[in-house]
């Protein structure tokens, strides 16, 4: 139940949407696509959901492909994209009813799967409010279910964390967990960074239409990856003259912080190290860039 992209490309006109991208999605694992607005994230997802056909490249959603086999791959695949759509006049039980019925699903069967969504995504006590008067965070999370339907193998959610406060965004990180953990095969997009750093395993960054960098988010990576620590002291003048005579590049950040630029976890140690000896009061040192920060900052360096 793989996605396989390879060297895919779409053009609107002459707008390169996609350019080149390639990426491996697998089941039991959510992998992210992220990169800034513009980068042709949607377009692909859009490729891979059927919805629009590539011009060059190839594409397999568990081994299919979505330009000759729409029909199979659309049974396969659930589809959340970016914003919900007109369906607010609906309940939350008959938005998810009347996409059921879209699937051809007998009505007892809508009505069995609808409770079991409901309760999936965490919003059964609303079963029978308007989806107008939802927050985005349960807009979201009724997305979520409606893409979960037809029980697919294969999740592609557009910006499904867009706009969340942070207790929706780890429910939606636990649901989609949980997704992973029942062998589904989960490609998210997001154009902010962190936003999906605590529920990825895989994060595919792209910039201007082109794959930049695949990248395995291990617990190691992000202090491995890090090339840049953020300091507390209570001496934050001594440290700065330090820092200075040392050359270390440092920029005080307000409030006691100071970010210094020192590539990986042996040379931050070192640095540690070195400041303590030296009498400077240090209250918290660690990296100052979630996982994905870091290798985007350090994939789309140098390429404005
Ligand atoms: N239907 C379209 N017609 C013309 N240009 C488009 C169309 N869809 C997307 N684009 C352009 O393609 C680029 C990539 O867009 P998109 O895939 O929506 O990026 P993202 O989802 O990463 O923000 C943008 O420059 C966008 O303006
Ligand atoms: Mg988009």
């Amino acid at each position: 139940m793989t996605i396989e992209v390879q060297g895919v490309r779409r053009a609107f006109g002459d707008v390169l949407a996609v350019d080149s991208i390639s990426l491996t999605a697998r089941p039991g694992e959510v992998t992210a696509l992220i990169g800034p607005n513009g980068s042709g994230k949607t377009t692909l997802l859009l490729m891979l959901a059927t919805l629009l056909v590539p011009d060059q490249g190839t594409i397999r959603v568990a081994g299919l492909d979505p330009v000759t086999q729409h029909a199979q791959v659309r049974a396969q695949i659930g589809w959340m994209p970016d914003g919900f759509g007109t369906w607010d006049a609906l309940t939350v039980r008959e938005v998810l009813h009347t996409v059921a019925a879209a699937y051809r699903m007998p009505a007892d069967r809508a009505r069995a799967r609808t409770d079991e969504l409901l309760h999936t995504v965490h919003l059964a006590d609303l079963a029978d409010r308007r989806a107008r008067v939802l927050s985005r965070g349960q807009k979201q999370r009724l997305g979520l279910a409606r893409a979960l339907i037809n029980d697919p193998h294969v999740l592609l959610l557009d910006e499904p964390a867009s706009g969340l406060d942070p207790r929706s965004r780890i429910e939606l990180r636990d649901v989609l967990r949980s997704l992973a953990a029942q062998g589904k095969t989960i490609l998210v997009s997001s154009h902010i960074l962190t936003e999906l750093q605590e529920v990825a395993d895989r994060a595919v960054i792209v910039a201007r239409g082109r794959t930049i960098e695949t990248q395995n988010l291990d617990a190691d990576f992000v202090s491995t990856a890090s090339a840049s620590w953020r300091i507390d002291s209570l001496d934050g003048d001594r440290l700065a003259t330090w820092l200075a005579e040392h050359h270390v590049p440092a920029t005080r950040v307000g409030g006691g912080l100071t970010e210094v630029e020192v590539a990986g976890e042996e040379n931050a140690a070192r640095l540690l190290a070195d400041l303590v000896r030296d009498g400077i009061r240090i209250t918290a040192f660690g990296p100052s860039q979630g996982a994905l920060e870091s290798a985007y900052l350090a994939a789309t360096q140098d390429r404005r």
